[in-house]
């Protein structure tokens, strides 16, 4: 007998892609930590859809995850719905009104070395998550938001135990952690990192995540709750305003889609700058397929030709990306294939290129988390939220749990100079009052007639990277396991050097992509928590895998 899926893949080729459901039968959730990845399996069970479930998911992560995402951060989901139709959420932070380009420069036009853009309250945007929650609460799930904040409201309230990786990455921030009392009292105890298996309670979140269920957005955006952070903020030297708290809108925006060989991938548009970049990667391996440049490519060829590719993405992604609503990107130059075709040209196969001399377009995990959803009826979530570094600002706002995020720092705080992740921008990324800032947070959808997936990862500059090469994998057929585990390297135009984790290349390896030209650079430590479900058509299975570099939990769970 034909599975559901196969029968859904062979319509979905016959559509050239597709409206039809694709019901696997299957409820299933992949997320960076196990107490979120159950919430959202109950939420799928107690009459709750895909985006239900992704609103539960995320809410316990702001929760047991304070160092990822949360209610004082933002992010992108992919919200697909039973007929196939994609809208991506917009729910990143805006600068507020009182910042302008020069907020993190000193006299001489420096930076600032206290760098106010990464530590306390002047790092923080406006936040997204909270109207996230109520907007897609409001307009796409089945249950009341109480029901979906339930877990995370209990969590706060009654504690949750710290792991090791908490542990981990609040040793990281410490010294920032320890500048703002009520973030130390929180998060340390007595200056220090609490040991495993203590219990942390958050009940002022607790208080504010019940805000948020009894009133929506207005809840959080203006009222006390507003009033408090407000306060809060403004008396540790940042500039919100309750009018910013109040201007604060989502964006529903149509995602990037991307057509490669017989794959249709749905990923973020801007202001994330991951969908353009994996268009054009994707577009210039059209142009230029990689067996018209070596007909058997072994391992270090692909690693120079995808290296190659990240370097040129990444380079615009510098030069010319930002938020549309305040530069003129120019999209389609970008995406053209004679662009695509000059650039995907420039490449010699037994030459690194030089960033240097690259031509333009010629017109004007640590930290961060991603889950997956997938409900039995077709509905998919993939959802990538951040408060930009772990424990964002390392500001909290004592009276409202609220810990604040630092992307502004994903702004191009001075043109040239590169943010924390070491990425360059220029005026199109510049701070602006309102402007939303660059990102490179890529939650993506992927299928081919064989395969369907949802996809993701944190990572900072490297999560474009990450999503390319696990698309590449997804289409290859290789197994879910593989693929979020498989080592990994990066290129990101500068600084010019390819990054890889400490296993990614064999000694051969190295030796022939430095013969290549290529700088290698082992960053020392592995880096992602990718979140895949992964569905074969042809067997009908449905997998769901967590990284294994994270302490997540994936769960694919049959219907009856
Ligand atoms: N905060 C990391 C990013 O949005 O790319």
């Amino acid at each position: 007998m034909l599975s559901r899926t196969l029968i859904v893949a062979t319509l979905l080729a016959l559509a050239g892609c597709a409206t039809t459901p694709l019901s696997t039968g299957t409820n299933a959730v992949a997320s960076a930590h196990p107490l979120a990845t159950q919430a959202g399996l109950q939420a799928l069970q107690t009459g709750g859809n895909a985006f239900d479930a992704a609103i539960a998911t995320a809410a316990v992560l702001a929760v047991v995850e304070p160092y990822s995402a949360g209610m004082g951060g933002g992010g992108f989901w992919l919200l697909q719905k039973r007929n196939r139709e994609t809208v991506m959420i917009d729910a990143r932070e805006t600068a507020p009104g009182q910042s302008h380009p020069d907020m993190y420069l000193n006299e001489a036009g420096e930076v600032r070395s206290d760098q106010p853009s990464l530590n306390g309250p002047l790092a923080a945007g406006i936040p997204g998550q909270p109207a996230a929650f109520a907007h897609i609460n409001r307009l796409y799930a089945e249950r009341p938001l109480r029901a979906n904040l339930a877990a995370a409201i209990r969590l706060a309230r009654q504690g949750f135990r710290i792991d090791e990786r908490y542990r981990d990455l609040a040793s990281w921030r410490r010294k920032v952690l320890r500048q703002h009392p009520d973030s130390a009292r929180v998060f340390l105890h007595k200056g220090k990192v609490p040991e495993t298996g203590t219990l942390l309670r958050q009940p002022a979140l607790a208080d504010t995540l019940e805000q948020l269920a009894e009133d929506g957005a207005e809840g959080f955006y203006s009222g006390p709750v507003a009033r408090q952070l407000v306060e809060d903020v403004q008396a540790a030297g940042g500039i919100w305003t309750k009018a910013d708290l109040a201007a604060y809108q989502i964006i529903e925006r149509d995602p990037v889609t991307i057509r490669y060989r017989d794959a249709v991938i749905q990923t973020a548009s801007l202001p994330s700058s991951g969908g353009m970049a994996l268009a054009q990667m994707f577009g210039m391996m059209a142009e230029r397929p990689i067996t018209e440049l070596y007909p058997e490519p072994d391992a270090v060829d692909r690693i120079h030709y995808r290296t190659e590719l990240m370097r040129r993405a990444y380079r615009d992604r510098a030069r010319h990306m930002g938020d549309p609503a305040y530069t003129d990107v120019p999209r389609e130059r970008l995406r053209s294939s004679d662009y695509l075709a000059r650039q995907a040209g420039s490449i010699e196969p037994l030459t690194a290129s030089d960033s240097r001399t690259l031509f333009d377009a010629g017109t004007g995990g640590r930290h961060t988390t991603h889950l997956s959803v997938l409900d039995s009826d077709g509905r998919r979530v993939s959802a990538t939220l951040s408060i930009n570094w772990p424990f964002g600002s390392g500001f909290l706002s004592g009276q409202t749990g609220i810990l604040l995020n630092n992307e502004m720092n994903d702004f191009a705080i001075k043109p040239g100079v590169p943010n924390a992740y070491g990425l360059v921008g220029g005026k199109a990324n510049q701070v602006e009052a309102g402007k939303r800032p660059l990102s490179s947070m890529s939650p993506t959808l992927i299928d081919t007639p064989q395969r369907s997936a949802i996809i993701g990862t944190p990572g900072g500059s490297r999560i474009i990277s990450m999503v390319f090469l696990g698309l590449l994998d997804v289409m290859d057929g290789h197994p879910a396991g593989a693929i979020v585990s498989r080592p990994r390297y990066h290129h990101q135009y500068q600084p010019d050097q390819i990054q890889h984790e400490p296993e990614a290349f064999t000694p051969d390896q190295r030796f022939r992509l430095q013969a290549l030209g290529h700088r290698l650079e082992n960053v020392g430590r592995e880096y992602g928590n990718m979140q895949l479900i992964l569905t074969d058509h042809t067997s009908g299975q449905t997998q769901a895998v967590a990284d294994p570099r994270g302490i997540g939990q994936a769960i694919a769970q049959p219907v009856d």
